[in-house]
């Protein structure tokens, strides 16, 4: 287990602003999608998060050239791949690497990926990708461990998915770009990684529409060509900075985002007593409100509060005034951080689906686990609210969806570092 922690002592009032990276549930899409492209794209504002490098990683090994141009900026040529099957590793540590059944099967007319891990919140089936690779015609079976999809000729199909699934109607849409004919899929997920695949293939040449609405047409296309396109900016990492600065009592401006995909979390933010004032591309978030208000949350798919906001909003609600209640629409345990939280001294009972908050006056600092991604961004923004000292292991999980989460917060003056924690003696990390 690494020996990597944050060490975040009470941080309020913070101050400055913080731009926004480019969306990692966008970039993972794209990034995959590339290989149904065929041709090599150039994709900026690509986030510097560790479940990017994993991705590159798993397209390198199918043969895919990756070149980093910079930091945020990658350029990658598909037209070399050599695997249709990904049975490696890293595709375990990432639920995203099942998007290379629907970009392999449209481009080779096969795949076989090993079934992937990600992000503990119970059950994660797929049943739904699948019905979107079978209404193309595809075949598909599972075998120990490893889902299988084959159509030599794949045909468009209209598939109404039973679930709103980011993953399948991104998926569907990847395979059913080059497929012959029309593919309707309806029920389809709205959430703007959506959109932003889809204007990204539109950008090779594809023929999508009614993205971001419940209803998306894909007319297939016989070839596509390479593009440069720019990630949209993170409407997660942008809620939780929000909600970070609710919780601090803070002023902070933050860049780089899309006021459209944050009307959700503003109104919860508002409704706790935050002042939210939008710009073109920017918010400034503040609060002077020494007696945050509860309110109640029920998370829901685009347009509705983020499930990917749950974990950030409940450590907030852990110390606002009165009891709160946040229903969790989406997953069916989504609540496993709930104790990590507890060890800080809020005060949060869950009934299933169901997380009863009930305010307290402060948390109190020590150390703590990140369960996952957003559970450590929960626990990041405790930290900064509580008294004393947290200290923060497994932040590897952090490092998968957050870029320089510990510099931004450092910049905005908060006292908080990476440490290397050894037997004899820590390293503060550079923040
Ligand atoms: C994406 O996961 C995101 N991950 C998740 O973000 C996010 O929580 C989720 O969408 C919901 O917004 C990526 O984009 C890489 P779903 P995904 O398919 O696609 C059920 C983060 O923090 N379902 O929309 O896996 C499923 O069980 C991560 O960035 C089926 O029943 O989610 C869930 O209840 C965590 N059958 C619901 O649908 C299926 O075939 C929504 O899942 C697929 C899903």
């Amino acid at each position: 287990m690494s020996n990597k922690k944050i060490v975040i002592n009470k941080s309020m009032n913070l101050r400055g602003s913080v731009k926004i990276a480019g969306a990692k549930n966008s970039a993972l899409g794209i990034l995959a999608a590339i290989v149904c492209v065929g041709e090599p794209c150039i994709i900026e504002n690509v986030p510097d998060i560790s479940d990017v490098a994993l991705m590159c990683s798993i397209l390198s090994k199918l043969g895919v050239k990756i070149d980093m141009i910079s930091k945020n900026s990658i350029k990658v040529d598909p037209r070399n791949i050599t695997l249709t099957c990904a049975n490696f590793d890293e595709i375990r540590h990432m639920r995203a690497s099942y998007y290379l059944l629907g970009a392999l099967l449209s481009r080779f007319g096969e795949a076989s990926v090993a079934m992937p891990g990600g992000c503990d919140f119970g059950l994660r089936p797929m049943d739904q990708h699948i019905k979107g690779f079978e209404a193309l015609g595809a075949k598909c079976e599972t075998i120990g461990g490893i889902t299988s999809v084959k159509c030599k000729h794949l045909k468009g199909g209209r598939v109404y998915l039973d679930v709103v699934s980011v993953g399948a109607t991104i998926n569907t849409m990847i395979a059913a770009v080059r497929a012959e004919g029309t593919t309707i899929i309806e029920n389809a997920a709205k959430e703007p990684h959506v959109v932003d695949l889809a204007n990204f293939l539109n950008s090779c040449g594809a023929d999508i529409h009614g993205a971001g609405i419940d209803v998306i047409t894909i007319n297939g296309v016989k070839s596509l060509t390479g593009t440069r396109y720019q990630i949209i900016p993170d409407q997660i990492e942008a809620g939780t900075y929000m909600a970070a600065s609710v919780a601090t009592q803070s002023d902070i401006l933050i860049t780089n985002v899309i006021p459209k995909h944050l009307e959700a979390i503003s109104a919860k933010l508002r409704e706790i007593g935050g002042e939210i004032e939008f710009f073109e591309d920017s918010v400034r978030v503040s609060c002077n409100n020494k007696n945050l208000r509860k309110c109640n949350v029920k998370t829901m798919p685009y347009p509705g509060f983020p499930t990917d906001m749950q974990p950030q909003i409940v450590a907030l609600l852990s110390v606002c005034e009165g009891t709160s209640m946040v229903t969790e629409g989406v997953w069916e345990s989504r609540f496993r951080y709930i104790s990590e939280l507890r060890r800080m001294g809020a005060k949060v009972s869950v009934d299933g689906r169901l997380a009863v908050i009930e305010g307290v006056k402060n948390l109190v600092g020590t150390n703590v686990k990140s369960v996952d991604l957003r559970a450590g961004a929960a626990v990041i923004i405790a930290g900064l609210i509580a008294d004393g000292q947290t200290r923060i292991e497994n932040i590897s999980h952090i490092e998968r969806g957050y870029e320089n989460i510990v510099g931004k917060l450092s910049n905005l003056g908060a006292d908080i570092k990476n440490i290397i924690e050894t037997p004899e003696k820590v390293f503060l990390g550079a923040c």
